[in-house]
């Protein structure tokens, strides 16, 4: 048997090698999942100088190599953290960013506390409908998907974790027929990447579905332009839209969502200080 020290400063320096910026983390959370606890367990057994059972290490091992091919740390797991929830993922959805968790705060500023009607399109794994539910219960929230893999994540997010969100599988561009004119809020993240412009990140190229990333176009607006469109339908108007961009498009996407005749339409940088949302109004 080995200390935990030991097992996480020899996991976190392969990890490193393999060009992993956060190998310390991601050791500590891979050693958590082998040995079937929590972070803050971990941390715990570290200072009681327990060491984890040879078959504990056999499973550590076998995930930190994995990891060094640059499988994403949450395939690993099985898990992603958003906001408040902890959200199933694998393989067919996309993985929900940290970046992405002040889109929802966008959201329940407009209807928190309120029965609002929410539509959440391009939901992936449902992260963004599932957390506005989760923390404005109150609101009516809906949620549409196109790939079927990634639908199927959502439902059984929303399953797990015991939301009442109606997720649909279709295009956003036709999403909820018969909605027209009644929704308070839109919100999106829909894939942006300019086609041609190939991620660097071998965990984002090889291993988020292409469906989740590519907008469609040179400048990567094709697809959030038309769930715009749609979005524009859906809204009653003064209802608001919330999407989230590439930190490429802080002037593109506000400039053509002013063209489509949106009005107060705002751009949102992120923590990090990079164009990251747009905010508008139906009218
Ligand atoms: C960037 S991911 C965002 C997923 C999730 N909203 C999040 O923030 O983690 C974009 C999602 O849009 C889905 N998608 C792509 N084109 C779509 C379309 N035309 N209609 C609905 N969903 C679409 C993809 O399958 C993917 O799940």
């Amino acid at each position: 048997m080995t200390a935990v020290r030991t097992l996480l400063a020899v996991a976190a320096e392969s990890l490193a090698a393999s060009g992993i910026s956060s190998a310390s983390v991601d050791a500590r959370l891979l050693l958590a999942h082998a040995w079937g606890v929590n972070v803050a367990e971990l941390q715990r057994l570290q200072l009681l100088g327990r060491e984890p059972a040879a078959e504990v290490q056999v499973r550590f091992d076998a995930l930190v190599e994995e990891r060094m091919t640059r499988v994403p740390l949450q395939h690993l797991t099985g898990v992603a953290p958003f906001r408040g929830l902890e959200l199933r993922v694998g393989p067919g959805v996309f993985v929900p960013r940290p970046e992405t968790e002040m889109i929802v705060d966008a959201v329940l500023a407009e209807v928190a506390g309120t029965a609002a009607q929410v539509v959440d399109l391009c939901t992936g794994s449902g992260a963004i409908a599932l957390a506005i539910k989760q923390e404005a219960p109150a609101a009516c929230v809906a949620a549409v998907e196109l790939d079927p893999l990634a639908h199927a994540w959502a439902v059984r997010n929303a399953e797990v974790l015991g939301l009442d969100v109606a997720i649909e599988l279709g295009p956003a561009q036709a999403a909820l027929p018969g909605s027209e004119g009644t929704l308070d809020v839109v919100v999106s993240n829909p894939p942006y990447i300019p086609v041609g412009m190939v991620p660097i990140d071998p965990e984002v190229r090889d291993h988020d579905p292409e469906v989740s990333l590519y907008g469609g176009s040179a400048d990567g607006l094709r697809i959030p332009l038309e769930v715009a469109a749609r979005a524009a339908e859906l809204l009653r108007p003064g209802g608001l839209l919330v999407m989230e961009h590439a930190d490429s498009q802080g002037d593109s996407l506000p400039r053509a969502l002013a063209r489509a005749g949106w009005s107060d339409v705002a751009d949102h940088r992120d923590l990090a200080g990079r164009p990251r949302a747009v905010t508008a109004r139906a009218d």
